[in-house]
């Protein structure tokens, strides 16, 4: 373990992930995120045990560092010269992390339209080369694959079965922490990678005997681009969860595979069901994250307060930080008002006049 108290992924789950002698660790220190109790929603929902899983505590602020980390790792084995991806921002910002720690050239092809200013800010200050194009997410990943074709250019898009690999490496942690599988798994749903790399985590975690149970999955996508829910891929998706705006999912039937063999659901959140949760989280958790990630939570709101019977034990994946997107903290919390430097006045404003 070099004496480092935060391993990554690569070192801490080796013997489950396809690492050889030639594989480089360039980890920055991703994984091992924390799992924490939700008092307020287990109160509010009745459930008895919710947890939910930190993946904005990642180096980057999103889950995605644990795939990379593997997929840019094999990349470099493989001879790879140059990285590629599309991306909404937070694989962007991972895959150009990556790229920097390991000098490998790396382009991240964004919308220009839609993406979180902090994750824009990150791709460009680690250095990679940032194309914005006129189009959506799914257009990027058309032109990505396109360009992947190239001669030692490697795609880390989650079509990289190495970046779910990594992946997996939460649904370990979620094991490892509770001593077993959880009774449900909540989790947005975008590119549907990530869903896809929790099953098959908990499948080779159970395999391995590990884990005596699997989890039922449930996956939730923004109403405005549920693609999965509907059965029918849009041009045009539109959420106010703009990692998730994702019209034609690349994982899309290993998703829905993951949601039938864990006897699971696939749903669609409303943007104001969304917001709530958003705003939930933070007041009443103390948890700040991307709108996106509050989906998860959304969607356990939505069953819960819809008379579905809930298991014993959920975990609700938050899969990246708000502090990516101050701009929306700013639009769904109240906004203070400016008042004269004096303490009559600060304390006017604190509602604190009583005293
Ligand atoms: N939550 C966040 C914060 C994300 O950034 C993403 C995907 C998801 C959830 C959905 O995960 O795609 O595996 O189903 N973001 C990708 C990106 C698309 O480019 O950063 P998924």
């Amino acid at each position: 373990m070099n004496g480092s108290p935060r391993p990554g992924v690569i070192e801490r789950y080796r013997d489950f992930l396809p690492i050889g002698e030639a594989t480089p660790n360039l980890t920055i220190g991703e994984g091992d995120t924390p799992l924490v109790r939700a008092a307020s929603l287990e109160h509010r929902l009745g459930v008895a045990e919710v947890w939910l899983k930190l993946e904005g505590c990642n180096p980057t602020g999103s889950f995605k560092d644990r795939g990379m980390a593997v997929a840019t790792a094999k990349a470099i084995e493989e001879g790879a010269h140059s990285f590629i991806c599309a991306s909404t921002g937070n694989t962007a910002a991972s895959a150009a992390a990556f790229g920097a720690r390991s000098g490998t050239p790396t382009g991240v092809i964004i919308p220009a339209r839609g993406v979180a200013l902090g994750k824009v800010a990150q791709a460009l200050i680690y250095g990679a080369r940032v194309i914005p194009i006129q189009g959506s997410f799914d257009d990027g990943l058309t032109v990505v694959r396109e360009l992947a074709s190239r001669p030692g250019v490697a795609l880390v898009n989650s079509v990289n079965p190495y970046r779910l690999e990594g992946q997996q490496t939460a649904a370990f942690e979620v094991v490892d922490t509770l001593g077993d599988a959880p009774d449900e798994l909540y989790i947005p749903v975008g590119n549907a990678g990530n869903i896809t790399a929790y099953w098959q985590g908990f499948r080779a975690y159970q395999n391995a005997g590990r884990a005596s149970e699997l989890p039922v999955m449930r996956g939730f996508q923004a109403a405005g681009a549920a693609p999965i829910v509907t059965g029918e891929s849009l041009a045009n998706p539109e959420t106010v969860a703009s990692a998730i705006q994702i019209g034609n999912p690349a994982n899309w039937e290993r998703a829905v595979q993951a949601r039938d063999e864990s006897d699971g659901t696939i749903e669609a959140v409303s943007d104001e069901e969304i917001v709530e949760a958003y705003q939930m989280l933070a007041a009443d958790e103390g948890i700040f994250v991307e709108l996106a990630s509050a989906a998860s939570v959304a969607g356990l709101l939505r069953r819960a307060r819809g008379g579905e019977v809930i298991g014993g034990r959920v975990v609700c994946v938050l899969t990246g930080t708000g502090l990516k997107d101050p701009g929306a903290a700013v639009r769904y919390a109240p906004k203070p008002a400016e008042v004269e430097a004096n303490i009559d006045a600060v304390a006017s404003a604190l509602g604190w006049n009583a005293g």
